[in-house]
């Protein structure tokens, strides 16, 4: 047997250990899902192997009449269940979806508030130096949220009188961004509603990890809150194949859609389009009873660790109003995370 066909043959054995493995595991990653057969079969279709660009009825290929269709089912079902007047499902990933709400939303080296790493915000919220997307790619300038530890949250007095130090200083903030990977709790959108009016600051919101909890009704309704736009990638509570979608108001749409296209994507892997219409569709049937089911898997899991004696966070607030629950481990045999997951696996 040639070297290479010994490769070929393990690589596919190696996908069948990898499935075996996970079909016997509870799988604890907060920011991975299980989609569903009718996902999985959407998303092996012959679109995998197509290439499209651009907006519906506008591409720059030809072969997309049902391409075309069903991009226009996928975003008129993505409006309907975030009650969004504007949808673009083409961003492959949450950090490319990020990149296109910040291309529409600021100039370069704008200046925007997030959510620091340590308190929950993601990578593609962060500073150049730490090699964050919004610095590292857009150059923008990221001061972060100060944040109230006892109530897991942003502090809205604090934060405010921050915008406002800073937009008398003549450091202007240009963005607002609220949603991250850490995140038990709604954060305070409408509450800076008002001042972003004041000083004519865009509102934006990551909602990765919770969307499928929004669309469901559980969590906050970012659009309705005061939030301009919204990205959210596709796999996490929302249980569809691994992309990403902007959702925004209507005055939002020309500059989100010229972000995407031809701002940063070419191909936008069109399989997953279609593998996020039919995950759509089941969220619209069945989210509500999924995400009620979600919510009440997480408070299970922290109330019993801890009756069983662990830190869980935030008693005070129930644990979690979303599917993260957090333990402080630190003063625990656990601390070394590392460990703990080799020892588990
Ligand atoms: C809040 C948040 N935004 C964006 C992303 C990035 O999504 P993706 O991995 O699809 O690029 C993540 C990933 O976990 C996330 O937690």
């Amino acid at each position: 047997m040639s070297e290479h066909k010994k490769l070929y043959d393990e690589v596919f054995s190696l996908i069948e250990k990898h499935d075996d493995w996970m079909s016997k595991t509870i799988n604890l990653i907060a920011s991975e899902n299980v989609s569903s057969p009718a996902v999985r079969s959407a998303i092996v279709c012959d679109f995998r192997d197509r290439y499209a660009e651009g907006w519906p009825g506008e591409r720059v290929y030809a072969g997309c009449k049902y391409i075309d269709e069903v991009e226009l089912i996928t975003i008129d079902l993505a409006k309907k269940l975030y009650r969004a007047e504007f949808a673009d499902v083409r961003p492959v990933s949450g950090v490319v979806a990020n990149l296109a709400m910040y291309t529409a939303a600021m100039e370069p080296l704008d200046r925007m508030m997030a959510l620091s790493i340590a308190r929950g915000g993601h990578i593609s919220h962060a500073r150049k130096d730490l090699g964050g997307t919004a610095g590292q790619i857009r150059g923008h300038k990221v001061r972060n949220w100060i944040f109230d530890d006892k109530e897991f949250n942003i502090d809205v007095e604090e934060s405010m009188k921050e915008i406002r130090k800073l937009q008398e200083k003549g450091d202007e903030i240009k963005f607002l961004l609220f949603g991250g990977s850490v995140f038990p709790f709604p954060h305070p959108v409408k509450e800076f509603r008002e001042i972003a009016d004041e000083y004519g600051i865009t509102i934006g919101y990551d909602s990765a990890h919770v969307s499928g909890l929004i669309a469901s009704g559980f969590f906050q309704d970012p659009l309705r809150e005061g939030a301009d736009m919204m990205t959210t990638s596709t796999h996490k509570t929302l249980p569809g194949p691994q992309h990403a979608m902007v959702l925004a108001k209507e005055e939002w749409a020309e500059k989100i859609k010229r972000a995407s296209f031809p701002g940063l994507l070419s191909n936008h892997h069109l399989h997953n389009v279609a593998g996020l219409a039919i995950a759509l569709a089941e969220m619209i049937e069945f989210g509500v009873d999924y995400s009620r089911q979600i919510m009440k898997n997480a408070k299970a899991l922290a109330q019993s660790l801890h009756e069983r004696g662990w830190q869980v966070i935030a008693e005070h607030k129930g644990f979690t109003q979303s599917h993260v629950v957090l333990v402080d481990v630190t003063e625990t045999p656990m601390k070394d995370g590392r460990a703990v997951e080799e020892n588990l696996e």
